[in-house]
């Protein structure tokens, strides 16, 4: 048996991977297009072990999608891939678009004809499993309830707008063609290989640079942070007990205004790897012009998955922001090679321009 992970390089889809063969011996084929955010460095571990098949391309590539699915006859797909950076969106939104919209509907399309020529148990058991956001649900007022799974989508930038056309069509393949479709809309991740574009890891990262922290507007912005793992063993639950066509949202439980987060790494800093200069490392943080149309809080009632699913995340925030930071200071050479563009040169070198 055979699992296909799309976008298996970036952020959450190696922690996925990594994960998912160190509790299985299901291989898995990681069908990711190495955009900046795709890095095979998060999968050097799995260099020579057979049970992970890695193959570059573009969930938009109706072909080369169709050959794949017919050569490796996957049980179930799981579709990480994605532009994933509001700032990103906020700057260009045309590759949110092609990947999200364009390259999930053509992805669709390639494995509704695939399912369509299975038969019997390999068809009725056949799962196709999208990995979404909560951002799809837009921005709480503070006294809202969190978000569940019925809330109205009211996505509010390029990327969460992107991300609710995807969800969209997705649940439009189960309605329409019977494709036996799960949805999952997760809170914000943090962990191991976070791209330092995204709050956690660039903050690390400026901490021990000596840079500025940036805190866009006013730092009160709250997200519900999930460490990465948590999601991953989420995602294992859904494919294997969640109903068909139903949505769910995962989350940890953890609503933190942004200037806390950032007040916690630099504290966890200041113990583990003090500044020569005996500063704590809040004295670098800088309050900078806020993100256009920025979502005040988010927020995730994750019931749904604890009464149907009996799952609960294994981390507090407290616990994994530990782990995240030491991780990072374990792994100032990966984080290096990103920052330097030599990863970038790497991929390049490897599979050409
Ligand atoms: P990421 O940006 O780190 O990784 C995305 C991966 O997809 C990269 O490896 C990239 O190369 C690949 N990719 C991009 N376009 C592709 C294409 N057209 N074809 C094939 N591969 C392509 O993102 P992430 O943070 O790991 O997020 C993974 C998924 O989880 C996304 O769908 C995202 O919307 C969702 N999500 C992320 C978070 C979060 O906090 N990061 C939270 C909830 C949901
Ligand atoms: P981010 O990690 O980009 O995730 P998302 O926008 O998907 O929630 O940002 C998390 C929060 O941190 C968000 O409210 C924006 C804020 N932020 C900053 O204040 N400064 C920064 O430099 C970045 C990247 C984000």
């Amino acid at each position: 048996m055979t699992i296909l992970v799309t976008g298996g390089a970036g952020f959450i889809g190696s922690n996925f991977v990594l994960d998912w063969l160190a509790q299985s011996d299901e291989s898995v084929v990681n069908f990711d297009k190495l955009t900046y955010a795709g890095n095979l460095q998060n999968l050097a571990s799995l260099q020579d072990d057979p049970r992970h098949i890695f193959i570059k391309g573009d969930i938009g590539d109706f072909d080369l999608v169709s050959r794949l699915l017919n050569e490796h006859k996957p049980r179930a797909i799981l579709n990480f891939a994605a532009e994933s950076h509001v700032d990103r969106s906020i700057h260009g939104p045309e590759d949110f678009i092609q990947t999200n919209i364009v390259g999930t509907f053509r992805l669709l399309e390639a494995v509704r004809a695939y399912w369509g020529g299975l038969q019997g148990e390999a068809k009725s058991s056949f799962r196709f499993l999208h990995v979404s956001t909560d951002e799809v649900y837009g921005s709480l007022e503070m006294n809202d309830p969190p978000f569940s799974e019925t809330n109205r989508y009211e996505p509010n930038s390029p990327y969460s707008a992107s991300k609710a056309s995807s969800d969209h069509l997705v649940r439009a393949y189960h309605h329409t063609y019977g494709l036996p479709v799960l949805t999952t809309n997760c809170s914000n991740n943090y962990g191991p290989y976070h791209f330092p574009e995204k709050l956690i890891p660039l903050v690390i990262h400026n901490a021990l640079a000596g840079k500025p922290l940036p805190i866009y507007g006013d730092g009160q912005q709250i997200r519900d942070w999930l460490y990465v793992k948590d999601h991953c063993s989420a995602i294992r639950r859904v494919l294997e007990a969640g109903k068909v066509g139903e949505v769910y949202n995962i989350g940890g439980w953890n609503e933190k205004p942004n200037l806390d987060v950032v007040h916690t790494l630099c504290a966890i800093l200041d113990e583990l790897k003090p500044r020569q200069d005996g500063q704590p490392y809040k004295s670098q943080i800088t309050f900078v012009q806020d993100r256009p149309g920025h979502d005040r809080r988010y927020a995730i009632d994750a019931s749904k998955m604890e009464k149907e699913l009996g799952w609960k995340p294994a981390e507090t925030f407290e616990t994994g922001i530990r782990k995240t930071v030491q991780w990072y200071l374990d792994h100032q050479d990966w984080v290096k090679n990103i920052t330097s563009g030599a990863y970038r040169e790497w991929v390049e070198r490897q599979y050409g321009a």
